[in-house]
């Protein structure tokens, strides 16, 4: 068992000993039973309506793993272009019946890879089920997602700041997954221009923003050169939304 695997056992040994997760918040029920749960001492406030849930995903990494290497087959990460003719540092791709594009027509989610003429690879359950019981977790309790759009970043790359703004309801929150190695994400206000803090990202941490965060402008700093021991020498992030 590595560190990471004894670090997730601890968590869940913590929370079963304390009686499990904060009664109220989540709608086990509803939920299949092989999705991590939550414990009080992995959410930390960010902001008002955003949360960090530390090592929220770690302890299903290996089946979020193989689907990232089965996507590579059927809709491969690619370098997309913005709408101002540049080349974007990190690749990406899409899970679900929506998937996020830019070229330079502009930015927008469409049902069809473009590259492939196919729609995009169905969304596992096993990813719906994880952004469901994180948003509920933060306190968005009917959170939908109809996309998910993976990133991908291999050292040097970096994704300067933006807000998600091509969905259709604001109402619904970001669900972020971290996977890999290690990041500094940056969390802006509701310009560009305002001051960010940085918010270091470790594989398996989920960050959450919505209600009155889910405008804020954010981004991720250059991701410094590591091996991570199932990811390799790149940083994944999945990010679900509620598009359409
Ligand atoms: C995004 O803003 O779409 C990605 C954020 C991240 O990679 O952490
Ligand atoms: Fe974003």
């Amino acid at each position: 068992m590595h560190d990471r695997s004894r670090r997730v056992a601890a968590q869940i040994s913590t929370a079963a000993s304390s009686g499990g997760p904060a009664a109220g918040t989540l709608d086990e029920a509803a939920l299949p039973p092989d999705v991590p749960r939550a414990n009080a001492d992995s959410v930390e406030p960010l902001a008002p309506g955003a949360v960090v849930l530390r090592r929220f995903a770690a302890s299903i990494d290996a089946v979020l793993w193989q689907a990232v290497q089965q996507i590579e087959a059927q809709a491969p990460f690619r370098h997309m272009e913005t709408p101002g003719g540049f080349t974007m540092a990190v690749a990406m791709t899409n899970f679900g019946p929506l998937g996020w594009v830019t070229d330079k027509r502009g930015y927008r989610y469409a049902t069809i890879d473009p590259d492939s003429g196919l729609p995009w690879p169905a969304l596992p359950e096993a990813f719906r089920a994880l952004a469901v019981r994180a948003a509920r977790a933060a306190g968005f309790g009917d959170f939908e997602p109809d996309a998910c759009l993976v990133n991908r970043y291999v050292p040097g790359a970096r994704l300067s700041l933006h807000r998600d703004a091509d969905e259709r309801d604001f109402g619904q929150p970001i669900v972020s997954v971290s996977l890999g190695l290690p990041a500094t994400f940056l969390f802006g206000g509701a310009k560009r221009s305002d001051p960010t803090v940085r918010v270091p990202l470790e594989h398996g941490d989920v960050v959450v923003w919505g209600g009155d965060a889910r405008m804020r402008y954010h981004g991720v700093l250059a991701l410094k050169d590591g091996v991570d021991p199932l990811f390799g020498r790149q940083r994944i992030n999945l990010t679900f939304r509620k598009a359409g």
